[in-house]
C-alpha cells in the first residue's frame, strides 16, 4: 500500500478537494483506495457523501483497543472507502503528543495494507504532533500551493522543517492550485516558478467554480462537471501521481 498525504501548513489551499478527487480517480482505475479524513472539520467525508464518524475515539484507537478497520465506511463508489472524521478527532493531537512516538499513525495503517493499494490522507493545516506522525507514515507529501507569496512562504517553512527534522526520505511533490490566469502574479509564478517548486508536479489546477460546487453535489468534480478544465486537470494530476508512484 502506498500512502499519499495531501498536506500544507497553510489552510484553504485545496488539500481536501485534491484528496477527494485523487481518491475518486484512483478507485475508478480499480485501485482499492482508502481516504482517511484526518481533519476534524470532516470536509472530505462530507464531499464523499458520508455523514459523521461513528464512535471515533483517538485514545482507544491509538492504544489498539479500537481496531482501525472498524472505522472505515463505504462510499457510493466501488473501491473507495473512507475513514470519516468529525469533531471527536480534535483530541488526536493531544493523544499523539502523550506518547508512543511519531510512528503511531504508520503502525495504525499497517494492518490496512493488505486490503488497499492506496491510502490518501487528507491532513489538517498544522505542524503539530499530527503532522509529524503524518510525515512518518506517508510515502509522498502532495502539497497544493496557490501562486502567491504567502502560500509559497508556507511551503518553504514546511520544507525547512522537514529538512531540520530529517525527513529526507519523504518525497515532497508540490503543485500549483487555484491558478487564475487573469492575475499577473499567478502568471509570473507559474512562468518562473520559485526554486522550492522545483521537482514538483507539472499539472496546474485552475481556479474554478466547478471545484467550489463539490459541496453542493457532495461528489468529486468528475461526477458532475466532466470535461471541464478543472475536471481534466484533476484527471491529469492523478495520471502524473500514478506515474510517479508506479501504480
Ligand atoms: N481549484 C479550485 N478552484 C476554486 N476553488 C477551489 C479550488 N480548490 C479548492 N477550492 C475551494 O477553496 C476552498 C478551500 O478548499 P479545501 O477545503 O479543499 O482546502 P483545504 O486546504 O483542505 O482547507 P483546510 O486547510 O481548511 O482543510 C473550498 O471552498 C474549495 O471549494
Ligand atoms: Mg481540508
Amino acid at each position: 500500500m502506498r500512502t499519499i498525504a495531501v498536506y500544507n501548513l497553510k489552510g484553504g489551499v485545496g488539500k481536501t478537494a485534491t484528496a477527494v478527487n485523487l481518491a475518486w480517480h484512483a478507485a475508478r482505475w480499480k485501485h482499492r483506495t482508502l481516504l482517511w479524513d484526518l481533519d476534524p472539520q470532516g470536509a472530505a467525508s462530507f464531499y464523499l457523501g458520508v455523514d459523521g464518524a461513528k464512535n471515533y475515539k483517538p485514545g482507544p484507537l491509538l492504544s489498539g483497543r479500537q481496531p482501525i478497520s472498524r472505522l472505515k465506511v463505504d462510499t457510493r463508489w466501488p473501491d473507495l472507502q473512507v475513514i470519516p472524521s468529525d469533531v471527536s478527532l480534535r483530541n488526536l493531537d493531544i493523544k499523539l503528543s502523550e506518547g508512543g512516538g511519531k510512528t503511531q499513525l504508520r503502525r495504525l495503517l499497517d494492518p490496512l495494507s493488505e486490503s488497499y493499494s492506496l491510502c490518501i490522507l487528507d491532513c489538517p493545516p498544522t505542524l503539530s504532533p499530527v503532522a509529524e506522525s503524518i510525515f512518518a507514515a506517508a510515502d509522498v507529501l502532495l502539497v497544493p500551493v496557490i501562486p502567491t507569496h504567502l502560500s509559497i512562504r508556507a511551503f518553504e517553512q514546511v520544507r525547512d522543517w522537514l529538512k531540520q527534522k530529517k525527513y529526507g526520505d519523504l518525497k515532497v511533490l508540490p503543485f500549483f492550485n487555484m491558478v487564475d490566469r487573469r492575475r499577473l502574479l499567478h502568471l509570473q509564478m507559474i512562468g518562473t516558478p520559485p526554486p522550492c517548486m522545483r521537482g514538483g508536479l507539472k499539472t496546474i489546477i485552475p481556479y474554478s467554480t466547478h471545484v467550489e460546487q463539490m459541496g453542493e453535489h457532495r461528489a468529486p468534480i468528475g461526477e458532475y462537471a466532466k470535461g471541464t478544465p478543472a475536471a481534466r486537470a484533476f484527471r491529469h494530476l492523478w495520471f502524473e501521481m500514478a506515474d510517479k508512484l508506479k501504480l
